[in-house]
């Protein structure tokens, strides 16, 4: 199978690529990234002489350039997206670009190149937030609280118009907070593993009372790639750690895990519209796609922090530049032969000096 793979070069797109050419000899990737703050070539970079793989930098709102590419594939997987809570509360439009207008370009596409395979790959926020008992489940009605979650409620019911309307053959996942390699260190768990290890403080929001339900990232991979290739066409899958703990508990335990103390604990203010509690019932992608949780919470803990210590290039450089803007773009390194980006007025400048 030939896969278009959005997002590739961010967080869970770079993981899922490593998954697929590991897992399936025969499969091809493509990946088109826009290489926003988040997307980072660096982790896809072992790949660029792989036989099997190719990256393409450009926008999923890019129609022409996504009509050429979806063209030329079996099966999209879109990953993505602007996907980090407080810059969605700070700039939404761009979340609305991305996540909203880029899907739509995506399905589009699809559907004019003969219907093409399409998974969706979303978010638990989309629920909400919930109480101290419960947990979502597939048929839990949507009630996102921030722009981030809104922008994927709306991608995910956009997916859902384009099976019942154009009969085109989706799946759809909704997944719970995942960590793991190659994680931005403006998120939590990475955050707090690279503060600790250059000695600062760790930021915790609020009472620390809120919880998540961890995921490490290969098992979410695992799952986005069964339910690609045994899922059945219109259904939703969740996927869940069933590791729930709250923020404070997370702390602790990645103070205690790294030899540190609560004295390393810098309190702040609360996030607007904080989720209080989410939790993920995957029975059915159990029961339906035999998929489980491989990685136990603190094993996968341990060997993201042994990482982040192996590997301080990779997240040294993406704290030392100061956040740019969401939707701005990062510089493409140009010794990779696999991959291709437009040229620029700069490009071409140089190619004539150098000639
Ligand atoms: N991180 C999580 O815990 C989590 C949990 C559940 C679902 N998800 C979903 O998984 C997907 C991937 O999340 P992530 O954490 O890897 O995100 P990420 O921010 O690390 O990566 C997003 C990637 O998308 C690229 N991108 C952004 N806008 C683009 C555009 N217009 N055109 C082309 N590429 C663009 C970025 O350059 C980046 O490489 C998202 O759709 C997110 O909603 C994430």
């Amino acid at each position: 199978m030939k896969l278009l793979v959005t997002g590739g070069a961010g967080f869970i797109g770079s993981n899922y690529v490593y998954h697929v050419l590991n897992t399936h000899p025969e499969d091809e990737v493509v990946v088109l990234d826009k290489l926003t703050y988040a997307g980072n070539l660096d982790n896809l970079a072992p790949l660029t002489n792989h036989p099997r793989f190719r990256f393409v930098q450009g926008d999923i709102c890019d129609r022409d350039l996504v009509m050429n590419l979806v063209k030329d594939v079996d099966a999209v997987v879109h990953f993505a997206a602007e996907s980090h809570v407080d810059r969605s509360i700070e700039d939404p439009t761009v979340f609305v670009q991305t996540n909203v207008i880029g899907t739509q370009t995506l399905l589009d596409a699809c559907r004019k190149n003969g219907n093409k395979r399409f998974h969706h790959v979303s978010t638990d926020e989309v629920f909400g937030s919930l109480g101290a008992t419960g947990m979502f489940t597939e048929t839990t009605s949507y009630d996102p609280r921030s722009p981030y979650s809104a922008s994927k409620a709306a991608s995910d019911h956009l997916v859902r118009a384009a099976y019942h309307t154009h009969h085109l053959p989706v799946t759809i996942s909704n997944c719970s907070n995942n960590y793991g390699p190659y994680h931005f260190p403006e998120k939590v768990i990475p955050l707090f593993i690279t503060n600790l290890l250059e000695g600062k403080k760790v930021p915790l929001y609020g009472d620390g009372m809120n919880v998540r339900d961890w995921i490490h990232v290969e098992d979410h991979c695992r799952g986005v790639d069964l339910a690609l290739r045994n899922g059945k066409i219109g259904e939703t899958y969740l996927f869940g750690g069933r590791s729930e703990r709250s923020n404070m508990e997370l702390t602790q335990t990645i103070l205690f895990e790294m030899g540190f103390g609560k004295e390393m604990i810098e309190p702040v203010k609360d996030r607007p519209g904080h989720d209080r509690r989410y939790a993920i019932d995957p029975s059915k992608a159990e029961q339906e796609l035999g998929w489980s949780v491989q990685v136990p919470f603190l094993h996968g803990l341990r060997k993201t922090i042994a990482w982040y210590k192996a590997n301080p290039e990779w997240w040294q450089k993406l704290k030392n530049t100061s956040p740019v803007g969401a939707g701005s773009s990062r510089p493409t390194p140009s010794n990779s032969p696999n991959i291709t980006k437009p040229k620029t007025l700069l490009d071409e400048f140089i190619a004539d000096v150098e000639n």
